[in-house]
């Protein structure tokens, strides 16, 4: 008889996004005349820029032709994609080899397998709030979670835990709080890891979005991190490929865990790979490379640059009214502090009744997200226009 996994029960009946929509469903349904701006999942919006075009276009070409068609791939992704990724971090003064990059379907999917590489009674620290797909994943694989608080207090990066954690999952620059790690901040996970044999999964899904040299944009800016750290990449918030599916992990070679010596976790990442992944699309890939030509990267930075300027507006018209506003500097989120006495799920109410604006609930994060609520700013820039105009008419001002 089969039994269902009695861990679903464990997690939310709906992930996040879909709980946000439904809430909104009625106020949308009876107000069939209002134009409601959409600000809560960060999914971006512009059209992919003329470089990528060219490179999927290439893609399409060569599975035209019979000289130059392909089927299956290298399940760790096409060499030179591969061999490009390996360049990009050189061009950043960091070495990763080619053999250590497993391009993926994109960074969620990661985010969710990459634990299978440890053990079942593995300790998990999970930041909160953060990305939800961690602790998701994690509850319905039946792992021993323990969750680091971030705050306004320690600037919503968390501390390290006092206690001896297996595998630490952070996320620099943060989502939701848009919040970065310093160097001094990583490298102090960086020392704890290599202390305790733990090993560090760090989502830079948001890198290209901070804002000047001083900031790591990689974990592997660490010195050491290369022995401790994986780190998890996506095409979707640089290059607006959240639709189009890339991304990849670095496993390196060198890492070591408490019982396993040099090369095995990277042995053991192409080996899943290879059972249970067929490699992203081959056009998709073409698509990756040309992001990451001179040219490509020269235009999605352009483009990160867009969806900033979306950021600062959004964040300059909740401080006109009063707002407490973290984030949208580095990120493109702006994390914004509820006024006393409402909760996240309040507030969420406010903006769509009020503003007509969806937003996320700082809850939906975790925990810790109560009090706070996410705006995104990958939208059209007349939309966050829009959105604006009608927070400042309709907010007046707030007390903090
Ligand atoms: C921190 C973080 N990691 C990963 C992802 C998922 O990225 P991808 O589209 O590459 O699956 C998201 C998407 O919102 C995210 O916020």
């Amino acid at each position: 008889m089969a039994k269902v996994n009695p861990n679903f029960k464990n997690v939310s009946e709906r992930y996040f996004s879909a709980e946000a929509l439904k809430r909104a469903k009625p106020f949308i349904d009876e107000n069939p005349g209002i134009e409601i701006v959409k600000l809560g999942i960060g999914d971006t919006s512009e059209p992919l820029v003329p470089a990528v075009i060219a490179g999927l276009r290439e893609g399409v070409e060569k599975l035209s032709k019979r000289e130059t068609y392909r089927g299956y791939g290298d399940e760790q992704g096409d060499t030179r994609l591969r061999k490009a990724i390996s360049e990009w971090y050189g061009k950043r003064n960091i070495g990763i080899e080619p053999e250590e990059v497993f391009v993926s379907d994109g960074a969620k999917s990661d985010c969710g397998n990459i634990l299978s590489l440890f053990s079942g009674a593995s300790l998990i620290a999970i930041s909160d709030p953060v990305y939800p797909a961690y602790r998701d994943s994690a509850l319905i694989t039946g792992r021993n979670i323990m969750y680091m608080e971030c705050s306004e207090k320690n600037g919503f990066i968390p501390a390290i835990p006092k206690e001896k954690v297996d595998v630490l999952i952070l996320c620099s620059p943060n989502n939701p709080t848009g919040a970065v790690a310093t160097h001094a901040q990583l490298k102090s996970f960086v020392d704890y890891a290599r202390k305790n044999k733990s090993i560090i999964i760090f989502d830079a899904a948001y890198s290209e979005y901070i804002n000047g040299p001083t900031m790591p944009k990689s974990i592997y800016e660490i010195e050491g991190a290369k022995q401790c750290a994986i780190e998890i990449q996506s095409f979707s918030k640089s290059a607006g490929f959240t639709g189009v599916r890339l991304g990849w992990s670095i496993v390196p070679k060198s890492l070591i865990a408490e019982d396993g010596t040099e090369g095995v976790l990277n042995q053991y990442w192409n080996r899943r790979q290879m059972t249970m992944f067929n490699g992203a699309s081959n056009i998709v890939q073409e698509g990756g490379m040309a992001v990451l030509s001179p040219l490509g990267q020269k235009q999605t930075h352009q483009q990160v640059a867009y969806y900033m300027e979306n950021a600062r507006i959004i964040r300059e018209a909740l401080e006109s009214v009063g707002f407490n506003v973290f984030g949208g500097v580095n990120a493109p989120y702006i994390w914004l502090k509820c006024p006393e006495g409402t909760s996240s799920w309040e507030l969420f109410d406010e903006f769509l009744t009020k503003a007509h604006v969806i937003t996320t609930p700082g809850v939906a994060f975790g925990n810790s997200g109560e009090g706070y609520m996410r705006i995104s700013a990958f939208g059209h820039r007349e939309d966050i226009e829009k959105a604006v105009r009608s927070i400042r008419e309709n907010f007046g001002t707030i007390a903090k």
